[in-house]
Parts: structure tokens; sequence; C-alpha cells
């Protein structure tokens, strides 16, 4: 039951980010808030319950959650007294985020990755504004642009395909040649996003974006919208009323909506049920 739950809420969140019915505005508005979840992954190694690890885990997240009333990226290594205790994090805002949102997401993001990787060695979870990251390994500062997280919407109507692949084109070459390593952009109807991590330099970046891009246009196709995240960085895109509109309104509308989430995953699970 309790994995049903999770899963209608899921299945939920992922289809309405993305479609505009205006019956579903309220929801979308919430769901696809900065503190939604968009991926999550865990090592196969186990640490030991109450170990030195897990203290220093416990005070890595303190130190990331911290950070980030001040900093939209930062980067701790905890050392043990012995090796095997030494763990590595990190956290990244998405660059526009203000401060205060910054926080609240990180402080989610950690709460989450404990309850997502339970007593795992590493563990990593992306939510719409922030990514946090632990390991026992040292992956700071590393490229990395394996592919860890893909979603791309349907296709857009057949008569609109050029324009808008056209426009998604621009865009992500505007995205290419920005600089920084948070970048937005837009054209008609299409917007677009690109985030680097901020434990790699500028030129690695435009690496790790290139890679996100090009697999954007050729795995999405004429999609409608499309999510690629790579180890250090994502690169993102959507025609107008997908994600880019919601995540603005998130905290006053929060609380009012709960209840209309409760009601809605109720009826689907009454409806899957
Ligand atoms: C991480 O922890 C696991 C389990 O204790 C261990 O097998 C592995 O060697 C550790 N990795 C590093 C880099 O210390
Ligand atoms: C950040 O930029 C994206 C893309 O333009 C936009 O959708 C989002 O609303 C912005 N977030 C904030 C908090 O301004």
């Amino acid at each position: 039951m309790a994995i049903m739950t999770t899963n209608a809420m899921l299945s939920l969140s992922l289809s309405v980010c993305f479609i505009s019915f205006p019956f579903f505005l309220a929801i979308q508005t919430v769901l696809c808030s900065t503190d939604s979840f968009v991926f999550g992954g865990c090592s196969q190694p186990q640490y030991a319950p109450n170990s030195a690890f897990e203290s220093n885990l416990n005070s890595l997240l303190t130190s990331l959650v911290n950070s980030a009333t001040y900093s939209s990226y930062n980067s701790y290594t905890i050392m043990g007294s012995t090796p095997q205790d030494v763990v590595y994090g990190m956290y990244q805002c998405r660059g526009n985020l203000s401060m205060p949102d910054c926080a609240t997401c990180v402080a989610r993001a950690a709460t989450r990755v404990g309850s997502y990787c339970p007593t795992a060695c590493g563990g990593a979870v992306q939510l719409q504004g922030c990514y946090v990251k632990y390991d026992n390994a040292t992956f700071l500062g590393a490229v990395d642009k394996n592919e860890v997280y893909k979603k791309c919407g349907t296709s857009v109507e057949y008569a609109k395909e050029d324009e808008i692949v056209g426009r998604r084109d621009a865009v992500m070459s505007g995205l290419m040649n920005g600089g920084g390593m948070f970048r937005v952009g837009g054209s008609g109807e299409v917007q677009g996003l690109a985030q680097c991590m901020g434990d790699i330099g500028v030129g690695e970046c435009r690496d790790c974006l290139s890679e996100a891009i090009g697999r954007l246009k050729s795995e999405c196709g004429a999609a409608a919208y499309g999510d690629v995240y790579l180890g250090k960085c994502y690169a993102r895109f959507s025609t107008v009323g997908a994600w880019g509109n919601a995540a603005k309104r998130h905290s006053p509308l929060t609380l009012d909506y709960l209840p209309v989430i409760g009601l809605l995953s109720f009826l689907m699970l009454k409806v899957a049920g």
C-alpha cells in the first residue's frame, strides 16, 4: 500500500508537471515546485548503523544544509579517524533560486537522500530546484557525463514540428554559447535551461552541456519537452505550459493546496484499486 501511494504520487507528479490543463494548474503549481522529486540513486555498499561513517555523514549533511543559506553551491569533505570513515558531499541549487528557497530545497533533499538511501555509502537526490550527493569515494571536481536521468515529452503536433525543433535548436545553441554555470534562454514558445555542478570548471561545463544537449536533440526528437541529466550537468527545454511556469509560485500556495493533492491521490488509488 505504501508503495502504491508513492507510485501513484510519482506518476501523478510526472504527468501533471508537464501538462497544463487549467484544471490541474493548482496541482501543477505544487508538484512542480522547487522541492518536487526528479530522481535519486544509491550506491550498493552499506555502512553499519551507529558507525563513525554515519556520524560523519550526518555532519556532512548538516554542513550542506547550513551552507545553502548563503551559497548556491558548496562541497565538503568530512575526515574520519580512519580512511574508511571519510565522506565527500556537495549540493547545487538551480542558479536562479533565492537563498531562502535554496536552503529549503537542500534541507528537503538532504532529508530525502537519507530516506531514499538508508545506510548506503553513497547517495544522490535531484529535486526540481537542487541536487545533493554524498559518497565515500571521492567524486568532487571529476567530470561525469554519464546519463543519470532522461525524460522526453510526446511529440508536438506534426504541423508545428519544424518550428518547435528549429526554435529548440536555436535556444540550445544559445545555452551552449552562454557563460556561467546556470543558463536560461527562450525563443517563441520554447524555453531552455542548463545548469552545471559548481565543482567543475568552465570548459568542463561546456563539454558536459554539449553532451547533454546532443542527447536532448537526438533522443527526444520533436518532443514538446525534454530533460537530460548527466553526472555533472543538465539541460532541459519545454514549450509553453510545461515545467517553466510553476516554480516561482510555490511556497504560499503549497499549504493551501495540500488537501487537494491528498484528495486527488486518494481518488487515483480508488481508481487504481
Ligand atoms: C566505500 O565503502 C565500502 C563499504 O564499506 C567499501 O567496500 C569501499 O571500499 C569504500 N570505498 C572507498 C573509496 O573507501
Ligand atoms: C528559473 O528559471 C526557469 C527557466 O527560465 C524558470 O522556469 C523558473 O521559474 C525560474 N525560477 C525562479 C525561482 O525564478
